[in-house]
């Protein structure tokens, strides 16, 4: 199986909408992230893309009727997704998922390296990142990357007013970059991996008024 990480795309939306949904209480619409894609000059939104999808049984695909049925769930092509703002000199991990099918693989870990990368690629000094404090999975892959707990935003969360850590990793920590490149060189052993997204510029001009909507797509 050979895995892409790259930008992600308008094309995209149907797809990672489905995984947010299955992911997350608080889900982003559709139209969110078509603005994080193609309307943010901030926003540096990630896929992990795979050219062999899971099979699934003839009865799960009937189980699973179209998106008007409601219960549009299998895994597709993309494995997972992320999101990244650069703000002055914060790289902020807006989001994160894996699609259930795929968790506890790795994945999870090649999405989150392929954005600290672009955070240090883009100049940025530090990341950061919001989690919920019952979010122990998440929060153990985050400690992988040398984040730890700033402060606690007391009921962030707005459905459950649950409290978030704030969590950061700084750049300038001494030795930070190589212990970085050398996870990134052991994900890249362990997977056939083409990363065209934690060295490579958006394959678009972020400025609506000027580009074409066939550039998103
Ligand atoms: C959090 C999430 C992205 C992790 O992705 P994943 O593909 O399952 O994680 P990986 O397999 O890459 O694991 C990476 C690390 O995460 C931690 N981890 C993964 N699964 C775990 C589990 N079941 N229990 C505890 N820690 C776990 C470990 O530290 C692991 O490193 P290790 O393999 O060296 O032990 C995924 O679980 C997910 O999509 N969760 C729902 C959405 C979410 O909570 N996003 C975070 C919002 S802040």
């Amino acid at each position: 199986m050979s895995l892409h990480l790259r930008y992600m795309l308008l094309r995209d939306v149907p797809e990672v909408a489905m995984i947010d949904r299955l992911s997350f209480d608080l889900s982003w619409s559709p139209r969110t992230y078509e603005f994080e894609i193609a309307e943010s000059d901030q926003s540096y939104m990630v896929v992990l893309e795979t050219d062999t999808p899971l099979a699934v049984p003839f009865w799960r695909r009937w189980w699973n009727r179209p998106a008007w049925w409601g219960r549009d769930t299998l895994p597709q092509r993309l494995i997972g997704f992320g999101g990244l703002w650069k703000v002055q000199d914060e790289a902020h991990i807006s989001t994160i998922a894996v699609h259930p099918a795929y968790r506890g693989q790795g994945y999870g870990e090649i999405l989150l390296a392929g954005m600290v990368g672009r955070g240090l690629t883009l100049g940025a000094s530090y990341n950061a990142l919001e989690v919920r404090v019952s979010n122990i999975r998440a929060q153990n892959l985050y400690r992988k990357y040398e984040f730890q707990v700033k402060e606690v935003k007391p009921r962030y969360y707005r459905n459950n007013d649950e409290d978030a850590y704030d969590m950061r990793a700084y750049y300038h920590t001494a030795g930070f970059a190589e212990r970085l490149a050398a996870r990134q060189a052991l994900l890249q052993e362990r997977f056939s991996l083409i990363d065209s997204y934690t060295q490579s510029e958006r394959p678009y001009t972020v400025k609506p008024s000027s580009v074409q909507i066939s550039d998103y797509l």
